[in-house]
């Protein structure tokens, strides 16, 4: 075993034995636990003094600056899988795999045809008066190999097209540079669990700020990285498909915040001056509530899985390494699991240095709320999910959506914000995405009421607890393909007939709502003017 291990798992156990020792108690606490003492004592007495209700919607109008938008992303809107010079991503892989895994043998390989349709989007888009849209680039569109030695022009002028078309429409682009289409050529060299990535990301990112970062100011290196690497290289939930729990997942995050924070730097040191543009990430987490407040191990427990979940990838980049919680959980598990050292990857302190602060604003995609409860018998099996040792759950009786995760928790809105608010010393936030799916009915009144809700929430978490919230952006535009469930699960504000070669779009009751939301930037209709 590595001595710095040793030491490690050593200091550890010291700390676990504290309830035995009153020095160590006095002494050690602090280092950790004060932090989350103060945290979890503010939680309690919000909660006592006023109750975080859904029953009263907020009714005053958002700041003048506060901008709405919608998002897609370029696997599930743009379709034109292998057209002008296009290469094969992890995604088109999966999709076309016999037998397929995705729900009816869907695939993007046309899906919502944005390729072709992007002036109608835009159209819409103009239409729905949004501030923004937000959508992704296709790594392949632009480095077919994936690597920068052959950059595709065909690709480059798709976008830039659409940016052109956006800003003639007053529309601001908000770009993610990865939403989850890894080409398949750096896959086959281990994709994200390869080191090689990070040079091959940053590479990727330059081409990106030199070409459009006239037109493009707002940046988002990733798009969920958690999805990214424990649904890709720990479960197998997403591309591409890789079962290595405890340990992929763990491989793939370290590489991401590595390639995350050299894109930044770049921005930073190359591009910030004359472009002036922001760059951030999506961070994506549910609310994580524990069972009970009247259980000290309840409360530890949410807020464990909180750091594995926001955490795992927002603490290094705010405060520059992975939260202590899972540092210390991970190693203890691998010592006992037998591992010379922990399946959690350390960084250098140089590393740490590198990474620390490298984020002009946090996005944060979120959609749920899950409930918490400590547990004296975790799971010992090897995974990020088990790993945090404790039980998350969903009661049946809370209402529903057409993706079994998504249960509709509008107060977890303002919970969210006001942990990020307290957690990452008041960052400014975008929300990049929340949303509702169900089975793509025009009469979307459940969606209405759902994103009414969660954005009174997000007002309430503005206006009463002073979160920083830059902006709001819907997911999703339009229908589109929703990875493993194929287009069985529906979150758009347009409709789109599949059915029909020329996917025509149709306005759901929902994008007549959010478009007088935008308008007058409330969600009621009698609306009252505030200053925060
Ligand atoms: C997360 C992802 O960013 C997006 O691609 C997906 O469609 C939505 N949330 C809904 O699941």
């Amino acid at each position: 075993m590595q001595p710095i291990f040793q030491i490690r798992i050593q200091y550890i156990k010291q700390v676990h034995e504290i309830k035995e020792n009153y020095f160590v108690k006095k002494l050690v606490i602090p280092l950790w636990n004060m932090r989350a003492v103060i945290h979890y004592a503010v939680i309690v007495i919000v909660l006592f003094s006023e109750a975080i209700t859904e029953d009263v919607l907020n009714n005053r109008r958002f700041p003048d600056d506060f901008l709405f938008g919608v998002a897609t992303a370029s696997y599930q809107v743009e379709g034109a899988w292998n057209e002008d010079g296009k290469g094969e991503s992890i995604w088109d892989r999966v999709c076309h795999t016999v037998p397929s895994p995705i729900t009816n043998n869907d695939t993007g390989d046309i899906a919502c045809d944005s390729y072709h349709k992007y002036k109608e989007d835009v159209a819409l888009l103009a239409d729905l008066g949004v501030d923004f849209y937000r959508f992704s680039i296709a790594w392949t569109r632009i480095l077919p190999t994936g690597f920068n030695n052959n950059i595709n022009q065909a690709g480059l002028n798709y976008y830039k097209n659409l940016t052109k078309e956006l800003r003639a429409n007053g529309i601001e682009p908000v770009v993610t540079m990865y939403h989850w289409d890894l080409p398949q050529s750096l896959q086959d060299l281990g994709g994200w669990q390869n080191e090689l990535i990070v040079d091959s990301y940053v590479d990727y990112a330059r081409i990106l700020f030199s070409e459009l970062g006239d037109s493009v100011k707002y940046w988002l290196t990733f798009n969920e990285a958690k999805q990214v690497c424990d649904g890709g290289y720990g479960v197998a939930q997403k591309a591409p498909l890789i079962e290595s729990p405890g340990i992929g997942e763990y491989l793939c995050a370290h590489n991401l915040l590595k390639a995350h924070a050299g894109a930044w730097r770049l921005y930073d040191e190359e591009f910030r001056k004359d472009q002036e543009g922001k760059v951030g990430i999506a961070i994506d987490t549910s609310w994580y509530e524990p069972f009970s407040y009247n259980s000290t191990a309840d409360i530890e427990a949410a807020e464990t899985k909180q750091q594995f979940s926001y955490g795992w990838y927002a603490n290094p980049i705010v405060h520059g390494d992975y939260p202590w919680v899972m540092q210390a959980k991970i190693a203890v598990r691998s010592e006992q699991e037998g591992f010379g050292k922990s399946r959690l990857p350390e960084f250098t302190q140089e590393e740490i240095k590198y990474i620390k602060g490298t984020y002009d604003f946090l996005g944060l995609n979120t959609y749920s709320t899950s409930l918490i409860n400590a547990t004296d018998d975790p799971d010992p099996s090897k995974g990020w999910a088990q790993d945090a040792e404790v039980i998350e759950w969903q009661p049946d009786e809370w209402e529903g959506s057409s993706s079994s995760w998504l249960k509709v928790v509008p107060w977890g809105m303002r919970k969210i914000l006001r942990w990020l608010k307290e957690t990452y010393n008041n960052p400014r936030i975008l929300i990049t995405e929340n949303g509702y799916s169900d089975n793509g009915t025009l009469a979307d009144d459940k969606r209405i009421s759902y994103y009414q809700r969660y954005m009174s929430s997000l007002r309430d978490a503005m206006e009463l607890d002073g979160v920083d919230v830059m902006g709001y952006c819907a997911w999703s535009m339009m229908d589109n393909f929703e990875w493993l469930a194929g287009y069985s699960e529906k979150f758009g504000l347009y409709h789109v007939d599949f059915n029909s070669p020329n996917r025509e779009r149709t306005p759901k009751k929902s994008a007549i709502w959010y478009k007088r939301v935008v308008e007058t930037k409330c969600v009621v209709d009698d609306c009252v003017d505030a200053k925060l």
